[in-house]
């Protein structure tokens, strides 16, 4: 077995393949004078991985390419971050499913599809093969337990991570909270206090994405109005898109951490031995 890598999944491949005992197949990605992407994979086995998250349309493409140079073998494919599921339904008339879209493109030419901690479970019956996530509540709960913090209230930015983040603080015994967000924009949240008092303690908030960082500096701000001691967001896919670690940073945020799903300088914990284990099931 191999494990083939896009360009900006690389670290993850890398784990992936030991944690698998698998090679890797060197792949070069350059570009025509057009601007068109190409690439070339090394020598391959009978059955290849392929890494890849989705995060532009460049990585797209990418992808493609990548799980059609792989056909003369059986392809795996690994899409740690599935970018556009958040476009998860029509949300006004004539707008695209795009996770809908991107589900189709990605199902041709591979055997099985593993992704992490989907925007929403349901995305993954828009696959044509097999797909299934792993979800990384005993990786974040793992770090958090590094941080060594005194009986931490670990708080979701918003109902739709609560069940996501109670997970989280059941593993390490903590106690765990919500607020209530409404978004303004795509950049702008607003956000209730939180409603049982204030926690002079440490937080820690966790979330699937920080894109903008609009959700968690929000709360961030919030909390140290409060009277938080520490603040410390933890995510599982950061996109960290525009100014976003500098805004978590301004508005008070201790610690900013994301797995490897999208490689970055806060990529401090991996998610490369949950979907070791989902390839190996
Ligand atoms: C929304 O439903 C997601 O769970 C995240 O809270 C959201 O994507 C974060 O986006 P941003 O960092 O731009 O506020």
């Amino acid at each position: 077995m191999k494990v083939a890598c896009t360009g900006r999944s690389r670290a993850l491949g890398a784990r992936i393949a030991e944690i698998l005992g698998a090679g890797l197949a060197e792949t070069r990605i350059s570009r025509f004078p057009d601007g068109e992407i190409y690439l070339q994979t090394g020598p391959l086995d009978g059955s290849t991985v392929v890494v890849g998250s989705l995060l532009s349309g460049d990585s797209l493409v990418e992808l493609l390419l990548l799980i059609d140079a792989c056909q003369r073998s059986e392809v795996q494919l690994v899409v740690p971050y599935l970018g556009y599921a958040r476009q998860d339904r029509e949300f006004k008339p004539g707008e695209p499913v795009s996770a809908r879209a991107m589900a189709r493109a990605l199902s041709t030419g591979v055997d099985r599809v593993v992704t992490v901690n989907v925007h929403k479970e349901t995305v993954l019956s828009h696959f044509t093969v097999p797909a299934a996530q792993v979800t990384l509540e005993a990786e974040i709960s793992d770090f958090i337990a590094a941080l060594d913090l005194t009986d931490p209230l670990i708080l979701a930015p918003d109902e739709g991570a609560a069940s996501f983040v109670a997970t989280v603080a059941a593993r390490g015994g903590w106690e765990t909270d919500n607020l209530e967000k409404t978004r303004v924009s795509g950049t702008e949240v607003r956000m209730e206090p939180l409603g049982r008092g204030p926690w002079t303690g440490d937080v820690v908030l966790v979330d699937d994405i920080i894109s903008t960082g609009g959700t968690l500096a929000t709360a961030a701000r919030m909390l140290r109005g409060q009277g938080a001691r520490g603040v410390h967001a933890v995510c599982v896919h950061g996109l960290f898109t525009g100014n976003a670690v500098e805004r978590l940073g301004s508005s008070g945020m201790d610690e900013i951490a994301a797995s490897d799903t999208i490689e970055s300088p806060q990529s401090r914990y991996s998610a490369a031995g949950a979907i070791a284990r989902a390839l190996s099931r």
